[in-house]
């Protein structure tokens, strides 16, 4: 399947219409696509460090780097590559600055590497310095995110999530700093259900927001279902709005399990509700095979599924989990929300969005005069599709680890987890390679998606 060429200026990712939208240069954008999946493998690495103490609790220090390295490292910056890129794109906004973008980026990597450090350490004073770098490198990517936003053109479905994830993102990032200065000078104690509500602001306030949001642009134009009128795009963004604040507020009171169960259930309601909209742009698509990001769609859309089970049993607590291991249901059902939902569709929307960048920039210009490559021709679809395999089976296997408490099955997870992300990072480096285009084929008049 083909799409459109862009228009001179515009290109096909544009929501139409209006003044041509603003292309982000490739050396701003692909730093953060590309620092993702080295975050990612950092982060399986650590694993092999982990014993079998990370049953026990949540909050251990190496459990919590490692949560760090794959939510801040991994998704987050996945999350804000894709994002400059289709906030001016997409919406027709200017970002406020591209170089801001770049002092952001190395902002954010000088932040995360010391947080890492300092969590593994639990040396909460290089905590608090650390935390404090990576809220600058917050403020600075909402600060430029909104400039897009506000200055939008189109009324394209993704600005309201991205409006509500932005904001969510800083108040993550406001809590954790919080959270660090309690644990430094003793305000109050950062007991579990604290631990949960910082938690699940920047999860789902941010992360599920984000992915949701883009999702509503990128599914239906991959999989060719812009016919298909999805039916809960409002109600999916309030009803996960309110249900984050009403959950982070009343997990900071610890609550008993009755009501720690209807919060969840709450929480629960607009990604499902998001996920219905998924499951019709996948089944009315007119795209017949589905592609890389159309499996990753509909795997990430069954692992959201297994996250919202896991986590109804991780609210509940005892008898799912064992009163000498609780930290194994939440461990599963963070494992199977963050790899399984997310970064199946982060892997899946990744690729593409890479690789229509790449072309976007390389090639884009030549169409009409020079032998173009096609965007589908920039990476191989046999590895890029073993990568998905690799990491679905990665995720499975962490997940059920979680679950039984088993830890060689945890580290066999993380060595097939490290291997899908090495791939997974050289297809995208493979997008860089000479290309040698026969002229037979030029030039090309459509853009395969
Ligand atoms: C300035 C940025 C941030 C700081 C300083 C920070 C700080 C912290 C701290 C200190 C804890 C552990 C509290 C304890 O165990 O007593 C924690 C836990 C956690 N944070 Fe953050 N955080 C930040 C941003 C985020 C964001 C944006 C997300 C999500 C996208 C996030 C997700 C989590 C999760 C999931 C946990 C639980 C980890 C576990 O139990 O293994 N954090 N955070």
């Amino acid at each position: 399947m083909a799409l459109p060429l862009p228009a001179p200026g515009g290109n096909a990712f544009s929501a139409g219409g209006g003044a041509a939208p603003q292309l982000p240069p490739l050396g701003m954008v692909a730093p953060f696509l590309l620092a993702a999946p080295i975050a990612l493998v950092i982060g399986a690495a650590m694993v092999f460090g982990l014993t079998d103490t990370m049953f026990i609790a949540v909050n251990l220090p190496r459990v919590v780097a490692i949560t760090h390295a794959i939510v801040l490292g991994a998704v987050t910056m996945m999350m804000m590559g894709a994002t400059y890129q289709l906030g001016p794109v997409v919406l027709g906004g200017q970002l406020l600055s591209i170089r801001l973008a770049r002092v952001q980026f190395v902002v954010h990597i000088l932040g995360l590497s010391l947080f890492i450090w300092a969590l593994s350490r639990w040396d909460v004073s290089w905590m608090s310095i650390a935390g404090s770098t990576l809220l600058v490198s917050f403020i600075l990517y909402i600060t430029n995110i909104a400039s897009a936003l506000s200055r939008a053109g189109s009324p394209s479905p993704v600005r309201r999530y991205l409006l509500a994830s932005i904001g969510f993102l800083g108040l993550a990032g406001a809590f954790g700093l919080t959270w660090v200065g309690a644990l430094e000078h003793s305000w109050f104690p950062v007991t579990l259900g604290r631990l949960a509500a910082h938690a699940h602001i920047g999860l789902v306030g941010w992360l599920a927001l984000t992915l949701m949001g883009v999702s509503y642009q990128l599914v239906p134009m991959f999989g060719i279902a812009h016919h298909v009128d999805p039916r809960f795009r409002q109600a999916a963004l309030w009803v996960t709005a309110a249900a984050t604040v009403t959950f982070a507020t009343g997990m900071l009171f610890d609550p008993p399990a009755p009501l720690r169960l209807t919060l969840a259930a709450f929480l629960a309601a607009g990604p499902l509700l998001w996920s219905l909209d998924m499951w019709r742009f996948v089944l009315g698509r007119s795209r017949r095979r589905l592609d890389i990001q159309g499996r990753a769609t509909a795997i990430s859309l069954a692992f959201l599924t297994l996250t919202v089970v896991l986590g109804l049993g991780a609210a509940i607590g005892t008898p799912f989990t064992p009163d000498n291991e609780m930290a194994r249901w939440p461990l599963a059902y963070a494992v199977a929300g963050v790899l399984g939902w997310a970064g199946t569709a982060a892997l899946g929307n990744g690729i593409k969005i890479h690789a229509f960048l790449v072309w976007m920039h390389r090639y884009q210009r030549k169409v009409g005069s020079a032998p173009v490559p096609m965007i589908a021709d920039l990476y191989d679809a046999r590895i890029a599709h073993l990568t998905l395999a690799l990491h679905t089976i990665a995720s499975s296997t962490l997940v059920l680890g979680c679950v039984i408490g088993n830890l060689q099955l945890v580290h066999v997870g993380a060595a097939i987890l490290i291997v899908a992300t090495s791939l997974y990072l050289l297809t995208l480096l493979s997008m860089y390679r000479p290309m040698h285009i026969h002229p037979r084929s030029a030039p090309v008049r459509t853009v395969a998606g």
